[in-house]
């Protein structure tokens, strides 16, 4: 009998070297064998990112960027296919920002921020991170995210330490559903790049839309890409 059909992507953000592919090869191998473990797709997503959170190279969770006030906010969200949905932002001092997405998605709220959004990770048992001691050696580079597919349901993950030098108080596309990443019945979008650009043209959902109506994952990637040509 035929196994199911298991897939997993991962992305370590726009601008990021390939030199550094061993990072998100390493993320797909991880959130692989859990998904032939029959881990749901949500949770592999978010495991994947996980690791890429803990990898330095990457802009999210320990490698994030810092802002022009010298303090690191991370954001952070998830989604499956069966319309759960979570995400955190201005998050500081935790290590994992993903995983505290994935408990708002468990949660009756669907996003939660700031100094409110670390004292629910905190009250959940989060792992903390003193932020202020982290160096990021991701400089240039943007969210890191992963798609899955476990055979039945799609999970998009995504995270990031947002765009170095910005004010404090701004906050990019994602947490913000249907700009940075979207799930349903017909795939999994994860974006990365400028944020302002990504939430203006509701590039995964827009992106999502595409894939049911049938149009390839590649044609639906050249169509978004397109939208950016003039950013
Ligand atoms: N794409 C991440 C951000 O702009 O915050």
């Amino acid at each position: 009998m035929p196994g199911k059909q298991l897939i997993i992507l991962a992305h370590g953000g726009a601008g990021s070297d390939n030199a550094h592919s061993d990072g998100t090869d390493r993320a797909c191998l991880i959130g692989l064998k859990l998904l032939q473990a029959q881990t749901p797709a949500l949770e592999a997503a978010c495991r994947a990112v996980e690791i890429l959170e803990d990898d330095p190279r990457f802009n999210a969770g320990t490698g994030s960027r810092k802002r022009t006030d010298g303090s690191v906010r991370m954001d952070a969200a998830c989604m499956d296919s069966n319309q759960r949905f979570g995400a955190v932002s201005a998050l500081q001092h935790i290590k994992n920002p993903i995983h505290v997405s994935r408990a708002v998605a468990d949660s009756k709220y669907r996003l939660l921020t700031g100094e409110d959004a670390h004292q629910y990770a905190v009250e959940l048992g989060f792992e903390k991170v003193d932020m202020t001691r982290v160096e990021s050696n991701a400089p240039g580079t943007d969210t890191v995210g992963a798609v899955v597919f476990d055979g039945s349901q799609f999970a998009a993950a995504l995270s990031t330490g947002g765009t170095g030098g910005s004010r404090p108080g701004r906050v990019g596309d994602v947490p913000l559903i249907g700009c940075g990443l979207y799930a349903g019945e017909h795939g999994a979008v994860c974006a990365t790049g400028h944020g302002e650009s990504i939430t203006l043209n509701l590039t995964a959902y827009r992106t999502y839309e595409m894939l049911g109506r049938g149009v390839t994952p590649q044609e639906a990637l050249e169509a978004a890409l397109s939208w950016f040509e003039d950013a």
